[in-house]
């Protein structure tokens, strides 16, 4: 059995966290698909070409710790809107999201394109204000020098440009759930995930 688990939404929305989450409690392995755009946008700030970048690109370059700045977010979602360097792309998703078992995968199309045929989806979000605060204490944690109005701009820039590109924009698909986790804890966003995943697995079974 395959099973497949496909999460989406706006930057910081606690994809992350949560897709790890729901990966750990089904035993299902992960795929930060925002990594692969952030590892082609760190490429090109370097003074790669963005294809030539996204065809090259090796799993190692996945675990360059620089990946979580706003600067290279902002690269990643730049380079993000080139149809060319997003089909660069679908062969190691799909590949991922084909193995025995099944997986978790979190971006912007992974319902919509990437694996529309997942048996659960979710599109989770938050106000830009929470997002950026959250992503603003993460990266402050880790020991990025940052302040809340870059964040902010971030975060702002990037959804405009990630829902207003021509090219597999980020859209909830026509059957995700959907979590705003505003007013959540993220444990509470975590376990309204599980619930959720939880009914598709169990139809499933
Ligand atoms: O972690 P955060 O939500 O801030 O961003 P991310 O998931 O690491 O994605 C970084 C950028 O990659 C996004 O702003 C998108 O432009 C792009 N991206 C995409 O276009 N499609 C995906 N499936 C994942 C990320």
């Amino acid at each position: 059995m395959r099973f497949l688990v496909a999460i989406d939404g706006p930057a910081a929305a606690g994809k992350g966290t949560i897709s790890k989450a729901v990966a750990a409690h089904f035993s299902l392995a992960h795929l930060d698909t925002g990594l692969l755009y952030r590892a082609v946008g760190a490429k090109v700030l370097a003074g790669a070409d963005p294809v030539e970048a996204a065809k090259a690109l090796t799993p190692e370059d996945l675990q360059v710790d620089t990946l979580r700045t706003a600067e290279v977010a902002q690269a990643a979602s730049r380079v993000a809107v080139d149809a060319q360097v997003r089909q660069c792309l679908v062969d190691f998703q799909r590949s991922f999201a084909g193995r025995d078992g099944g997986a978790v995968l979190d971006g912007r199309d992974i319902g919509t394109v990437i694996c529309p045929d997942a048996q659960a989806k979710l599109f989770v979000t938050a106000s830009a204000e929470t997002r950026a605060e959250r992503r603003y204490l993460e990266l402050i944690g880790k020991g990025h020098d940052t302040t809340r109005e870059i964040v902010l701009a971030d975060v702002k820039a990037r959804d405009a440009r990630d829902a207003g590109r021509a090219e597999a924009p980020m859209i909830a698909a026509d059957d995700a759930v959907f979590i705003d986790t505003s007013a959540m804890s993220i444990e509470q966003a975590v376990a309204r995930a599980i619930e959720i995943v939880n009914a598709a697995y169990t139809a499933q079974n």
